[in-house]
């Protein structure tokens, strides 16, 4: 990711999605290089990034929030969303963006991952930023994000497992959990 995001261009990164836990690491490693660098997030509020950093308003599934956010980036970290890449398209050519990094997932490039629907999102936006042939899109693929998993793994230390509706935003059911997966995959386990 260092070296991804490392740019000769003396414009500001913009870091989409800068609270993210992927986001923040990309902001504090930008910071710590000296880097210039703008942050974007949903509904932004006081106090949520260092003192000094522009902060805009930017959701990527607004076209006319990015304009601002995207004016006078020289590149962009960007989250994928399925809604709006086409408005984040149409705002890089307007502000002559010189690069995209796109965190997209390992899992487009994994045949066992095929007809997973986070992984069909995936990579329909690859395939639309890739038919955007004008523009400089890099996709990141990891497989796992540990620092999510090592999240997780406190969260239920602490008897405190986060309910998120993302699973049920994309499937339309909620998520279900370990013990009713394991329950559903045991045959997949049997030693024949
Ligand atoms: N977990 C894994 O092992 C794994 C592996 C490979 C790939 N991935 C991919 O990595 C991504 C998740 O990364 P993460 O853990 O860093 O996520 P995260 O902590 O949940 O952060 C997601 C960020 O996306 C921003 N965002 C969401 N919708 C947005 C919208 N409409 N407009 C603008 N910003 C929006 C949020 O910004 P605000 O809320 O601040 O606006 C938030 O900062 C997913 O695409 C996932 O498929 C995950």
């Amino acid at each position: 990711m260092e070296s991804v995001m490392a740019t000769a261009s003396s414009k500001p990164t913009l870091v989409v999605g800068a609270r993210g836990s992927v986001g923040r690491r990309v902001l504090f490693e930008l910071l710590d290089r000296q880097s210039p660098v703008r942050v974007s997030a949903r509904r932004p509020e006081p106090g949520q990034f260092p003192t000094g950093i522009d902060v805009f308003a930017a959701d990527l599934t607004d076209p006319k929030s990015l304009a601002p956010a995207f004016d006078g980036a020289g590149q962009v970290f960007l989250y994928a969303n399925h809604e709006g890449v086409h408005g984040v398209i149409a705002a890089a050519r307007a502000a002559d963006v010189e690069r995209i990094v796109l965190m997209s997932s390992g899992s487009v490039i994994h045949p066992s991952s095929r007809g997973n629907a986070i992984t069909e999102e995936h990579r329909e936006v690859e395939e639309v930023f890739r038919a955007a042939s004008d523009l400089t899109v890099v996709p990141i693929r990891p497989l796992v994000l540990a620092t999510n998993a090592v999240r997780f793994l406190d969260d239920a230390a602490a008897g405190d497992s986060p309910a998120t509706d993302t699973v049920e935003g994309i499937l339309g059911r909620p998520a279900c959990g370990f013990d009713v997966w394991a329950a559903d995959h045991a045959a997949d386990f049997a030693v024949s």
